[in-house]
């Protein structure tokens, strides 16, 4: 979906699409474009952002254009989804709607999105069945309104690290998300627990012990990924959020993967 959404854009806007990764660098609007998803969480169907690797860092293109203008929510294209996926990629929205609503870019039309997105992700992560027909609906309407939790909102130290996780070892958003969100519990407390929580509940494995692998020069490479995101940091600690975060800070969290 994001490729698709960064395609209509690169259709009308020149060059390549490394020069308009940041917020509001898009020239004019892209062709028209309609979203399909088979798979549900990310938000991707309703964000502004489609978010590209590229040679220095993994940033999305963000503008009002990037939105999708038309999209189908059926929740029978998303009933396949083996259980893995569908529950990393589900706590994605989860995480969305959690960092929206703990940094300092807070305000009332995320809390709104966010508070009904989390309602909805424990209807589905920890009280109904996925062979209950209106789990994956749920599921679905999670997803948009945890992506429509970001529009005035940020994320926050979770994707940030993800980000260092997907920039340097290319994993996969979603497990990047949960496997960093699981070792965050002194940032967003409450939360970590329910999450790990929604896990035991779904038998679901999280990956543990990683970093026991990861070389120092690894480590610092993501650190060094995560550290460049400022949008993030400013959002989860303030605009002096460099008073209380380091590169060695966030080597910690990388360390307790
Ligand atoms: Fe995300």
């Amino acid at each position: 979906m994001d490729v698709a959404k960064a395609l209509s854009l690169m259709l009308t806007n020149e060059g390549s699409s490394v020069q308009y990764q940041g917020l509001n660098l898009i020239k004019k609007p892209g062709i028209y474009h309609c979203g399909v998803p088979t798979i549900s969480g990310t938000g991707a169907e309703v964000s502004m952002t489609a978010v590209l690797t590229g040679p220095v860092k993994k940033l999305g293109l963000k503008c009002d254009w990037t939105v999708f203008d038309q999209i189908v929510l059926d929740p029978d294209l998303i009933a396949s989804v083996p259980t893995d996926q569908w529950f990393y990629t589900g706590m994605d929205t989860y995480i969305h709607s959690v960092e929206a609503i703990t940094g300092t870019k807070k305000n009332t039309f995320a809390e709104a999105y966010s508070e009904k997105s989390l309602e909805m992700c424990r209807e589905v992560y920890l009280r109904m069945d996925r062979s209950d027909p209106k789990s994956d609906e749920f599921l679905m309407v999670a997803s948009y309104m945890g992506g429509l939790s970001l529009t005035y909102s940020e994320v926050g130290v979770c994707h940030a690290l993800s980000y260092g996780l997907g920039k340097v070892l290319e994993m996969h958003h979603c497990i990047a998300n949960c496997i960093a969100f699981d070792k965050l519990e002194d940032v967003y407390g409450d939360y970590v627990q329910e999450f790990k929580g929604m896990v035991k509940h779904n038998k679901v494995n999280i990956p543990q012990g990683l970093a026991k692998d990861w070389s120092e020069e690894t480590i610092s490479a993501m650190a060094e990924v995560a550290y460049n995101l400022p949008h993030m940091w400013d959002h989860a600690f303030g605009p002096d959020w460099q008073q209380v975060l380091d590169r060695e800070r966030i080597k910690g969290w990388y360390r307790r993967m």
